[in-house]
């Protein structure tokens, strides 16, 4: 049976997290690895994560539970895509220390490129205060200290980008 891993992916918003992730789920599935799930914020939050808002308490409560999910999946032998913001370090390091094989995907980006990039437009609904605790505006990101991945997403492509995660998983024998 194929070892489980975690792959992390953290980063303010619109930071690439979502693209890279379904880039190296399409990856892994053509490698033939058997079960890969992906977890993405957007989407937990229509349904596990419904009731919550982004507070800090409401993101940690989103976190723990996304944590939960990912240790059962990855240790169960299950290639386990995660990308939410999870901007908080302690969080992070819970779900280090929860998940299999746990790989933080750090999606370092320019903050004036995604402010002006805005795709969502939350940017300038958050510098209106017509939003609140904005990731990056009003509310905080902690930094990564110490990922093992980190990714410049306003340089490299989405296809470089994949194919090194891609090389890491085989760099730690997670793949063939
Ligand atoms: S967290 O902090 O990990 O609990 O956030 P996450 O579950 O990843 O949800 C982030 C997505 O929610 C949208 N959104 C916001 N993000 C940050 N701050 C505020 N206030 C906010 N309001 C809505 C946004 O679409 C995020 O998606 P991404 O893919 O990160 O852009
Ligand atoms: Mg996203």
């Amino acid at each position: 049976m194929n070892d489980g891993f975690t792959l992390w992916f953290t980063g303010w918003s619109g930071s690439g997290k979502t693209t890279l992730a379904i880039e190296v789920e399409k990856s892994l599935k053509k490698y033939g690895i058997p079960y890969v799930q992906r977890l993405d914020g957007d989407i937990v939050r229509r349904d596990l994560s419904r009731d919550l808002g982004f507070t800090k308490k409401d993101r940690d409560e989103n976190i723990r539970r996304v944590t939960f999910v990912a240790e059962l999946l990855s240790k169960n032998g299950v290639a386990t895509l995660v990308s939410f913001i999870s901007p908080y370090r302690e969080a992070r390091a819970t779900a280090r220390s929860r998940c299999h094989n746990f790989i933080e995907i750090f999606m370092k980006c320019d903050p004036e490129i995604l402010k002006n990039r805005d795709v969502k437009g939350f940017y300038q609904k958050a510098k209106n205060q017509q939003i609140h605790n904005f990731t990056g505006v009003s509310d905080p990101y902690e930094e990564p200290l110490d990922p093992e991945i980190t990714i410049d997403s306003g340089r490299l492509s989405v296809a470089e980008a994949r194919d090194l995660i891609i090389q890491h998983l085989k760099n730690k024998g997670l793949m063939g």
